[in-house]
């Protein structure tokens, strides 16, 4: 079976939707343990609570290095196959990116390359696009760029406020990212540049 950890550093809503899927077997994918930067990140009570293993990776007591030291060994020592990374709200370094190259894996909130970065959302409304969506996507050293894995577009409707559509992106969320990794984890995947094949 596969072994993921996941990284968040807010709510944790996308890591309850992959835990419940997990746990049903619907994602052939145990999670090992969910890390954050945060110690009081609402998401690790909230892995706490489905009794997964919690991890606070020392990012402000003893810097980014000794944080992605510590992150590596464990998933070295445990066999981790993906990190998968949920609402994590740092960048990793490309010394740690390199050591795990096409094993790591992330979610935003807009069609990328449109609107990366923080509050995705909220710059897609503020540009006034009628298409929004979410992708999934490899992570490399840059912030929200490495090669799609899958994108789904959602339009904005009439009259629709900005908590509506917060609303809806994260339902797409939920739904697309487990999607996307049940079928990553059956797969064999090839990078072409930036275009993934599945096998
Ligand atoms: C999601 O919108 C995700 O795409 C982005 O951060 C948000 C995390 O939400 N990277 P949650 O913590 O999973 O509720």
């Amino acid at each position: 079976m596969t072994s993921i950890a996941i990284l968040l550093s807010g709510r944790g809503s996308n890591m309850v939707a992959l835990a419940d899927r997990c746990a049903s077997g619907d994602i052939d994918a145990e999670i090992a343990f969910v890390a954050s930067d945060k110690t009081d990140a609402p998401g690790l009570e909230r892995a706490r609570h489905l009794g997964l293993r919690t991890v606070v990776l020392p990012y402000r007591e003893k810097g980014q290095a000794t944080a992605e030291s510590l992150l590596s060994d464990m998933a070295d020592d445990e066999g981790i196959d993906w990190i998968v990374l949920a609402g994590f709200m740092r960048l990793l370094s490309p010394a740690f990116v390199n050591g795990r190259r096409g094993r790591i894996v992330n979610i935003h909130p807009s069609l990328l390359p449109a609107f990366p970065g923080v509050n995705a959302i909220g710059q897609a409304w503020d540009y006034g696009v009628t298409v929004t969506g979410v992708t999934v996507h490899l992570v490399d050293e840059k912030m929200d760029h490495g090669p799609i894995l899958a994108q789904e577009a959602l339009t904005i409707k009439a009259g629709e406020g900005l908590d509506d559509l917060e609303e809806r992106i994260h339902a797409l969320e939920h739904r697309l990212y487990g999607d996307t990794l049940k079928r990553l984890f059956r797969s064999r995947l090839t990078v072409e540049g930036r275009r993934i094949v599945f096998e």
